[in-house]
């Protein structure tokens, strides 16, 4: 059984709590542990041009980034959904942009359900800076 870092755990479920959702509802946090060991917090942000909503997980990265770090040693997300909730395919992106391929992603429910993945589980075959380079 998966138990989930209770420090980042405690961020997501706090920061979530702040989502601006009016029209999904469906409020989501995210906390990332930085390579620092400092942690960042972000909730998704919605807009009436649906579009411009910006996820949890950008939050947290944005966050991380204006604070000088660039690496995700370790990713929380939490929601209020009947499995552990998956980050969207922007998201996984964006969380590889940052993290190893091993770094761990912990995707959980508001009512204790817990499940452990990595960042390569999450995006298999990855575009990376690597697809542009020529020899
Ligand atoms: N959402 C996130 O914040 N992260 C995800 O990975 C999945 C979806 C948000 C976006 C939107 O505000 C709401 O959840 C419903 O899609």
């Amino acid at each position: 059984m998966t138990i989930p870092d209770p420090i980042l755990l405690a961020a997501a479920s706090e920061v979530r709590l702040k989502a601006y959702a009016p029209y999904s509802k469906f409020q989501v946090g995210a906390a990332i542990r930085g390579r620092s060991g400092r942690i960042y917090a972000g909730c998704n942000v919605e807009n009436v041009a649906y579009p411009e909503g910006t996820c949890a997980e950008a939050g947290a990265i944005a966050a991380m980034v204006a604070a000088g770090e660039i690496e995700i040693a370790e990713i929380l997300i939490i929601a209020d959904s009947p499995a552990p909730v998956p980050p969207c395919g922007g998201c996984r992106q964006k969380i590889a942009e940052f993290a190893g391929q091993g770094a761990p992603v912990t995707l959980c429910t508001v009512d204790g359900q817990a499940r452990d993945m990595t960042v390569a589980g999450l995006l298999p075959g990855a575009f990376g800076a690597e697809h542009m380079e020529r020899s």
